[in-house]
């Protein structure tokens, strides 16, 4: 049964970070039927966590001779050349619409005296770009704001908000329907819908060191591959520089790159600055290339450590506790203090470039579900994110998404016209796999170096296990996981040269076409 002519379209949008809340809104405006689910509170997450800030250039940055070419390029080359030309100019170029939208919900971006928005330098920038908020809060700014404007079009009676509803699956039902089944208090329920908005966020949780909260589980990966959706670019996985030595420091959380940006250095124990001998840009090289040689310094034996006190001198005291109020107070509670002395940080996995592969509208190449923000492949990221390029991303494509859904014909779909789909396996369950033995060996083989010989071995474990964990949420979590180690593992080793964030220690030549080729998968045995 089709749903009758002139009602509204319904759509479900899974996640709460900053793109399903523009999602949300969005959906209002355009007269949608709309259910938020989260498998949290409104706003938890991943984007709440983001330091640095949103990059954009805006009618004022241009005033000043930054450009949308500019960041285009630069977007590309961060992404060593293998992002989509079409995709990035999107992104760049609604960059500035979509501030002026964030502003009308109440966004409150860091401005001068003169109400000139202060802009931020990050790695692999050729301009001071980046908006901010809070100093160093603008993912929480930027989720207080939406997170606001979506409960006040709740009360209106304008979107049901579904807390607490981790979904587990997504199925047709009938012509041009989805139901999606979500688990609540331990009891099933489902919705019946036109269409659904997969927002779910990263997959952190796979790596023993990561920048992620722990609830960052590939949960719109897997729900999208088990839904018949090609999963691309799963090989590129970024490592952030600085994350504050987890080992040492549990609680400290990442330094932003925006540190770096004011002058930090990185040195080793020393005190030699490595980045000097490694690239020009330094330590303001893309964050694949400062990554690679963090991780290379502790193989040699060293360690390495942040080190911002000539900011402060160069600055003026109290310079860096205006500037980085957040990143200041974390630290102080772990009694570390980055005006007095260098601050000893390891290399963590932050973020996947890859995912549910999009077209630039959120399209999925399965009619019906629609993705966007860090679950989604819209190809914008290449082979390694531009700093401060997935707030910006998640938001644009979130919007273009839910207008995509308000206005396809059924059916619709991406079309995968230059991707190389290949088939994952099924498994041939033998031994059961626990989180913490999925998480050891991904951050063992799915790291910032690969090898052929380590991933075949891990891919021979993956595919001979059964994750097993003790409750039903925790099931479908480790579920969505491992589904995402076999697709990063895969796909590692089907692309045998290194690329931007994918590293292989055995890789021969750099083939001159290597950023041509992009992969997608699918898994066997399910059909969309
Ligand atoms: C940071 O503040 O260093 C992270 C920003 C980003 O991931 O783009």
């Amino acid at each position: 049964m089709s749903r009758p002519a002139n009602t509204p379209r319904t759509l479900a949008i899974v996640g709460s970070g900053v793109a399903g809340l523009c999602a949300a809104l969005q959906a209002v405006r355009l007269g949608l039927r709309v259910s938020l689910l989260t498998k949290g509170s409104l706003g938890d997450g991943n984007s709440s966590c983001a330091q640095g800030g949103l990059s954009a250039v805006t009618t004022q940055g241009e005033a000043t001779g930054d450009s949308v070419a500019s960041h285009v390029t630069d977007t590309l080359r961060a992404g060593a050349w293998h992002g989509t030309q079409e995709a990035v100019q999107e992104l760049c170029g609604s960059a500035n619409d979509l501030v002026n939208i964030l502003e009308e919900h109440s966004v409150q971006f860091d401005k001068d005296a003169a109400g000139n928005y202060q802009l931020g330098l990050e790695a692999a920038h050729s301009a001071h770009r980046i908006l901010h908020a809070g100093g160093d809060a603008t993912g929480a700014g930027l989720v207080a704001a939406l997170a606001s404007a979506v409960r006040a079009a709740k009360d209106a009676g304008q979107l049901d908000l579904i807390e607490n509803a981790f979904v587990v699956d997504i199925e047709v039902t009938e012509a041009d329907q989805r139901s999606v089944k979500y688990l609540q208090e331990d009891a099933i329920d489902q919705l019946h819908v036109d269409a659904v908005l997969l927002a779910t966020g990263g997959l952190g949780s796979l790596y023993a060191a990561s920048t992620n909260p722990h609830g960052a589980t590939a949960d719109g990966i897997g729900l999208a591959a088990r839904a018949g959706a090609v999963i691309s670019d799963m090989e590129f996985i970024q490592f952030h520089p600085t994350l504050v030595d987890p080992q040492l420091y549990p609680e400290a959380g990442m330094i932003s790159e925006a540190v770096r940006g004011e002058g930090a250095v990185l040195i080793n124990e020393l005190g030699e600055r490595f980045m000097i001998d490694i690239d020009e840009r330094a330590e303001l090289a893309p964050r694949d290339v400062v990554a690679r040689a963090i991780h290379a310094q502790y193989q040699a034996g060293h360690q390495v450590f942040i080190d911002a006190r000539a900011v402060e001198t160069a600055k003026g005291a109290g310079f860096l506790a205006r500037r980085f109020p957040s990143i200041t107070a974390r630290l102080k509670a772990c009694s570390l203090d980055m005006t007095l002395a260098p601050i000893r940080v390891v290399a963590a996995q932050h973020y996947a470039m890859g995912g549910i592969h999009t077209d630039t509208q959120g399209r999925t190449s399965v009619p019906g579900i629609y993705a966007a923000g860090e679950c989604a492949n819209t190809t914008v990221h290449g082979a390694n994110r531009l700093a401060s390029n997935s707030l910006l991303e998640a938001m644009v494509f979130a919007r273009k998404a839910v207008h995509a859904a308000a206005t396809d014909e059924p059916g619709s779909a991406c079309d995968l016209n230059g991707l190389v789909v290949g088939e994952l396996p099924e498994t041939q369950t033998q031994a059961p796999m626990e989180l913490k033995q999925l998480k050891d060996l991904a951050s063992e083989h799915l790291g910032v170096y690969r090898t052929g010989d380590g991933l075949q071995q891990f891919m021979s474990v993956l595919d001979s296990s059964a994750p097993v964990a003790q409750a039903p949420r925790a099931q479908s979590e480790l579920n969505n996981l491992y589904t995402c180690a076999r697709l990063i593992a895969y796909a590692a080793q089907q692309r045998t040269q290194s690329l931007g964030a994918h590293h292989r220690l055995d890789a021969n030549d750099q083939e001159a076409t290597a950023h041509t080729i992009r992969y997608g998968w699918v898994l066997s045995g399910v059909q969309s």
